[in-house]
């Protein structure tokens, strides 16, 4: 079976977006991006990088961990008030929606289905891991469904924003094992796998 990994640039005080929703990872964004960084995802997590990066970097598949990735509309929102529909054509691209049409990019499925019912099916697929890219409220949804949780946390804090799981999320304490740590220039990178009792 395989499995979900919520994927995912936080600050250290756990936001993951600013007030205001706009992708904290682009030019001008309070994210700091360094080229360690940069280097570290192109080894180890090339396919969760845009095309736009693919192509100014020269990148090419096989991928290491994802066929798939996941999105709520809030966060595929961002890319299309950019102009773009589909910024991981090198994945499979299911967007979260029930009020967005569909249709508009043949490359993005997008579904009103249950998120949880939807993993679900998705895990019993043949095929590499899913990742979930976000958003914090669908995050918040699929929080059971979880199974790793790679955190890129940034040499940031913010004070206000949107946090990892979302606006408004219950109370609802999840344990997790921490598996890996790496330090890339000031960001650490810290991999957790869901706690088993
Ligand atoms: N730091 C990072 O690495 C990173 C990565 C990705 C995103 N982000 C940030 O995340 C922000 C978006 O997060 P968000 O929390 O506002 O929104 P989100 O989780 O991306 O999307 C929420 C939307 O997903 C849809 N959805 C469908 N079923 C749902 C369910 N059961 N529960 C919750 N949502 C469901 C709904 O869309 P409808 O209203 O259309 O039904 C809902 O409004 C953006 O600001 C983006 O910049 C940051």
């Amino acid at each position: 079976m395989r499995t979900l990994t919520y994927l995912i640039a936080s600050t250290i005080d756990g936001f993951i977006a600013g007030p205001d929703g706009s992708d904290p990872s682009a030019p001008g964004g309070f994210w700091p991006i360094s080229p360690e960084y940069v280097a570290h995802l192109v080894e180890e997590y090339p396919e969760t990088l845009p095309a736009m990066a693919h192509e100014a970097l020269g990148i090419q598949g096989p991928w290491r961990h994802f066929d798939t990735v996941l999105e709520g509309r809030g966060s595929y929102q961002v890319g299309l008030d950019a102009g773009v529909t589909n910024a991981y054509p090198h994945l499979r691209h299911v967007v979260f929606s029930t009020t967005l049409p569909r249709g508009d990019d043949p490359s993005v499925e997008i579904t009103a289905d249950d998120p949880v019912e939807a993993v679900r099916r998705l895990k019993a697929e043949d095929g590499q891991g899913l990742w979930l890219v976000g958003g914090g409220r669908l995050a918040a949804a699929l929080v059971d469904e979880i199974d790793r949780l790679v955190v890129k946390v940034g040499p940031v804090t913010v004070g206000d924003g949107i946090p990892l799981l979302g606006r408004g999320a219950e109370f609802s304490p999840h344990a997790w094992r921490l598996t890996e740590h790496t330090a890339v220039g000031d960001t650490v990178i810290l991999t957790y796998e869901r706690a088993t009792a």
